[in-house]
């Protein structure tokens, strides 16, 4: 049985090891590295997956800002799963509870780069993106947004970037 628990300090050094793995060491040159640094996750919602007691999967949150007006929102990803254990919907498994607990917490707006085809299952699609931008070099047909709260992106467009205040939702450290 697979248990989805929010990572712990103790569990870096195998979430850095399964990212290397899924990524390989060119990933932090990636556009959305640039949102991440010097930023924590946000806890409550960076969920690994254990199986047998070794890691099967991470999947981690970052608070971001959209735009002039600074309307604040989630970036998902980095998500990877053991190649060993794909298929097994245990990327689904983690993105479903996170996005619940997101919503149930009141954060309203999810971005993430990545494949719609497989994203749009969890409702993200490029068109709800069309508006936003990351600031670097991403193919806009990957940059994905879900709402969690209806018309949330209604009227939100702008450049995405770190956050200005403390984020509200992000209980690090
Ligand atoms: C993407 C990844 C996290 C999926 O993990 P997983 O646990 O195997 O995913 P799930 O079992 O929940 O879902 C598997 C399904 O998604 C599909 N899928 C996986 N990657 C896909 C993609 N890029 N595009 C479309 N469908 C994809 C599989 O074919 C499978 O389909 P099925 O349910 O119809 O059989 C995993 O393949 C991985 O770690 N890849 C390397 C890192 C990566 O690319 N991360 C995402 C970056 S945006």
């Amino acid at each position: 049985m697979v248990d989805y628990v929010c990572e712990k300090p103790s569990d870096l050094a195998a979430i850095e090891d399964m990212l290397d793995k899924a990524f390989g060491p060119g990933r932090f040159a990636k556009t959305a590295y640039r949102l991440r640094e010097a930023v924590a996750p946000v806890s409550r919602l960076s969920l690994v997956a254990w199986e047998d007691g070794v890691m099967r999967g991470s999947l981690r949150f970052w608070p971001i800002e959209i735009g002039d007006d600074n309307v604040a929102a989630l970036l998902l990803g980095p998500l990877a799963v053991d190649p060993a254990h794909r298929g097994r919907g245990i990327a689904i498994g983690m993105m479903e509870i996170a996005l619940a607990r997101a919503a149930e917490d009141g954060h309203r707006i999810v971005v993430l780069v990545g494949d719609e085809p497989y994203y749009a299952r969890l409702g993200f699609s490029a068109a709800m993106a069309r508006r936003l931008r990351m600031p670097g070099p991403v193919d806009q047909a990957r940059l994905l947004a879900r709402e969690l709260a209806p018309g949330a992106l209604q009227d939100v467009a702008g450049l995405i970037h770190q956050p200005l205040r403390t984020p509200e939702f992000s209980a690090a450290g």
